[in-house]
Parts: C-alpha cells; structure tokens; sequence
C-alpha cells in the first residue's frame, strides 16, 4: 500500500485529479462525506486529507509515502524528507508587505509580524537587519494597521487582502509552488510506485507547456 497524505482544502482536489490521472485512482474518495481516509486495494494505494501545514509532518514521520506540501511550509519548518516535484499549481508569494505609506528606518530594529518566524529570520539575517519577530497565528495584516508591527511576512496570491486592508507588497522574498515530496525511507523501500507517479507527474507537465 503507497500511504499518501493530500492538503485537504483549495488545492487538495486538484492535487487528487494528478494522482488518479497518474493511475492510482480511489473512487471512493468522490463520495461526499466527512470520511478522511480512503483506500483502493486493487491499485494499492490509501489516500488521507490533512491540514495541509500538516502534510509535510505525516511524511517525515513516515506515516505517510508521499505527499503534496506547499513550499512555504517546506521552508518554514524544513522537515527531513525528499523534495521530488514543482507541480507548478498552488503559486503565490512570501512577500514583505507594509502600510502603503511606509517607509523603513534602518536604524531602527524592525517590528515583524508573521506565521512564518523561520522564513522571516532567515531572509532578514541574509540582509543583515535587526528584527523583532511577533509570531501570530492569523490575520497577519491587522498587525500593521493596529500598530503591533511595523511590516508582516505573509503569504500573497491575488493581492486582494493587501489591498483592501491598504498595504503593498514592499518586497518579494520567494515565489511559492506545491510540491511532491517523499519519505527517505520510503523513496528507498516502495521506489516503484513512487517513480511511477513521478515519471507521470513529469509527463502532464510537459504536456501542459
Ligand atoms: C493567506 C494569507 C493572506 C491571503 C492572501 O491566508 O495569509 O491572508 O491568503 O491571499 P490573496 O493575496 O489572494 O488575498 P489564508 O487564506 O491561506 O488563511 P490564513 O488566514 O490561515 O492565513
């Protein structure tokens, strides 16, 4: 049985349609309920749902083969596991976003508002500059607007909540895509099924360009 772990929500549906196209369909997984795990004993492989920051844990720990993990969490967290594939759906941006009247004071230890503290301190230490992370776990773009930060590092894909919250992009730090990735062990031991979805992951995309 190949065990793979699917982002549950905007993308997982998306994601599901690759693998069946792939050739390891599960039928079942269409039905609408609130099951979260589905299995197909005839082509071998059991499909779970999870939070999709959460892919990425089930993978390393190997309760999951494979999966589909975004590459925000991938940098966040950066979990022991293979990075196999840019499936080029998902995409968006890590971006440095601000009141649209700011303007930075180097000299002045920057206030930071994120979900995303690895991301942030490691971008700001590549640039050298002094910060104060606030970690929050959502609405990121309050902070700014209350005062509590002077910028946030956040996830940006349509631009439309910056926008309507009156905040810009002030700098782009790393375009965001959905990736396959494999358990270590895993990628040794169930090599087969996980070089088939692979090699055919690999097809679809040159035959969308
Ligand atoms: C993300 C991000 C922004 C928004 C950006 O939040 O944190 O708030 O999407 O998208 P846009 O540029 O298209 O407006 P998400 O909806 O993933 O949920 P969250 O509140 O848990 O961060």
């Amino acid at each position: 049985m190949l065990n793979i772990a699917l982002p549950k929500g905007r993308l997982g549906e998306k994601v599901y349609a690759m693998f069946e196209a792939a050739g390891f369909e599960c039928p079942s997984i269409k039905e609408s309920n609130r099951k979260l795990i589905f299995e197909n004993q005839a082509v071998g492989v059991r499909y779970f749902w999870v939070k999709p920051s959460d892919v990425a844990i089930y993978v390393e720990r190997g309760a999951a083969d494979i999966g589909v993990a975004g590459k925000d969490i991938l940098l966040e967290y950066e979990p022991d596991i293979y990075e196999l594939f840019d499936l080029d759906i998902g995409k968006c941006r890590m971006a440095v976003a601000a009141k649209n009247d700011f303007r930075d004071d180097p000299q002045k230890t920057l206030r930071v508002a994120t979900k995303f503290s690895n991301i942030a301190r490691n971008y700001y230490t590549s640039q050298g500059r002094d910060i104060d992370i606030i970690h929050l776990n959502g609405s990121i773009e309050i902070a700014p607007i209350l005062g509590l930060s002077d910028v946030i590092v956040d996830i940006v894909e349509t631009g439309t909540t910056l926008k309507e919250n009156n905040l810009s992009v002030y700098e782009t730090i790393v375009p965001i895509s959905a990736r396959l990735i494999a358990n270590k062990a895993s990628y040794k031991f169930k090599s087969e099924p996980i070089e088939a979805i692979l090699q055919s992951f690999a097809r679809m995309a040159k035959e969308q360009k």
